[in-house]
């Protein structure tokens, strides 16, 4: 793949896949709703069949061609990259010609993210997947835009307009999302075939890129920046003969030693109110509260917010990534690999492994966000505005001493619903939960006092007077109930269920 390619033939490339509506949406019409939901499970067969009994299109030809991995005569490619030909995409590396069959040597596939920046779609380039190729993936695969980087993409505070670090690019996934309003946007990694791509990439999206070769912080050294991007090589895989070492999920640490070192790594890189987010696996030596303060602990010095969205025991983690690299079940390489990770998790006392997002935050002044969170449940959208808004809720009511907040006026967020549940016959409700419809889509069980507090807090009566007309009204000590709900208002309000009005 080459960083740099010749910009007319980029150009060319470009304007072709325009023209033939090669977009997430076309690729969708070109082989059907049923071939879709097929590929998402790896399985090409139905894709290959529909496109067989439809009439051909030029997305479908691409589509055939750089996703399913299937030789396409010269002359539909040439007619579906009418400026640029067959010969030309074989020049700019992305087929090889062999007579009249042309073969893919790279993935190159729409890609679409809606957030709250908007609705923007891109063209990602990497190497082809195990659907491609049949069969295992090589050591140094460079990975398109997987769902891990959705899930990242979609967790991102809005970028601003400062200098954005993407650590470990790949394929330039999350560094084209943030060029979108970003400065400038530095992109890294220690593969210099990732590199490529990501040069590549961004070449053929009109996007400017700063690529630099590297491990970890090491080609930003003693530069700061706004945000912190990074999707880094979590997996936890043991450092054995025989075991894999994709570059892509595995940065050579042992354990979760990796991702450790890039959230020690933030504070040094981190503008003064700067942000880092990354996604993370770490290990659980028995205790889930010790597992919480060695996580924590890794953030020394900033603001730390880690939601676990998943906790594995170590077979179901071994079975997951094993399968991952393409060996099957029953065979037995995959007994083999499974055996390596199962005996290094027991060599360290490994009980379950963690998943989930880290967020970090430079603070202006002493870090005062300690936080960790297990919520596994199905999440909604704005997640990144989400977690902004969480993180300004902490700020404004860190310096709010509970009669100060009680002077504050709040208003219940526009996505909340309450739900009651009742016994048969019963006129009290046994379960009051409230429930999001966005951001991390909580639900939290209230008592009849909160939920009465956040029903009239619309925006207009100070927080402390409605307590107080509420203890009233239920016969209560308004003393006592404000020492009990506010709280319980606090966590609401970093939770996104109460806003500032
Ligand atoms: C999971 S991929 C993420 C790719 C892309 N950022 C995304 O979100 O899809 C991890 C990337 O980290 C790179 N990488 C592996 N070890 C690294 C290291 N020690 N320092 C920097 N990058 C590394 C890999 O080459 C790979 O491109």
């Amino acid at each position: 793949m080459q960083r740099d390619p010749d910009p007319q033939q980029i150009a060319d490339l470009r304007a072709d896949l325009d023209d033939a509506r090669y977009t997430v949406d076309g690729l969708a019409d070109a082989w059907g709703p049923i071939a879709a939901e097929a590929l998402g499970r790896d399985d090409p067969e139905p894709a290959l069949a529909a496109l067989e009994r439809r009439p051909a299109t030029p997305a479908g030809v691409l589509g055939a061609l750089f996703v399913l991995g299937a030789a396409r005569p010269v002359g539909a490619v040439d007619s579906a990259l009418p400026r640029l030909g067959a010969a030309g995409a074989e020049r700019l590396g992305l087929v090889r010609v062999d007579g009249d069959a042309v073969r893919a040597v790279v993935d190159l596939r729409p890609y679409a993210l809606a957030d709250e920046s908007g609705v923007a779609s891109w063209w990602i380039a990497s190497d082809p997947g195990e659907m491609a190729l049949g069969g295992e993936l090589p050591e140094e695969h460079v990975l398109g835009a997987g769902s891990a980087s959705t899930t990242l993409a979609q967790i991102l505070v809005p970028t601003g307009t400062g200098r954005v670090l993407d650590l470990g690019t790949g394929s330039g996934v999350q560094a084209l999302i943030a060029a979108r309003s970003a400065g400038t946007v530095v992109a890294t990694d220690v593969s210099a075939r990732a590199l490529d791509f990501a040069g590549f990439n961004a070449a053929l999206n009109r996007v400017r890129l700063d690529l630099r070769e590297g491990s970890l912080y090491e080609p930003v050294a003693d530069e700061r920046f706004d945000r912190v991007v990074t999707n880094p090589p979590f997996v936890i895989t043991p450092r054995v003969d025989g075991v894999p070492a994709y570059t892509y999920r595995d940065g050579g640490f042992g354990g979760d030693g990796l991702v450790e070192a890039v959230v020690r790594g933030a504070a040094e890189h981190l503008a003064p109110g700067g942000v880092a987010q990354l996604l993370g696996n770490w290990e659980v030596h028995g205790d889930q509260a010790a597992t919480r303060e060695r996580v924590l602990g890794w953030a020394d010095g900033l603001d730390v917010w880690v939601v676990q969205r998943d906790l594995l025991d170590p077979a179901q983690y071994a079975e997951t990534w094993v399968r991952d690299g393409g060996a099957q079940p029953g065979t037995a390489r995959f007994r083999t690999l499974v055996r390596a990770w199962l005996d290094d998790f027991a060599a360290r006392g490994v009980t379950a492994i963690g998943a989930g997002y880290v967020t970090l935050r430079a603070s202006r002044r002493a870090a005062t966000l300690r936080r960790f969170e297990h919520l596994d449940g199905a999440v909604g959208s704005g997640i990144g505005g989400a977690i902004e808004a969480a993180l300004a809720a902490h700020d404004l009511q860190h310096a709010l001493a509970d009669d100060a907040l009680a002077d504050t006026v709040l208003e219940v967020a526009p996505d909340v619903t309450e739900h009651r549940h009742y016994w048969p016959g019963d006129a009290d409700p046994t379960v009051i939960e409230l429930v999001q419809g966005t951001g991390f889509a909580r639900v939290r069980r209230v008592d009849t006092v909160t939920a009465a507090v956040v029903g009239a807090s619309d925006g207009e009566l100070p927080l402390g007077a409605i307590v107080d007309a509420v203890a009233r009204l239920l016969d209560a000590d308004p003393v006592d109930t404000r020492a009990a709900v506010l709280p319980i208002v606090r966590e609401l309000w970093f939770e996104g269920f109460l806003a500032l009005r």
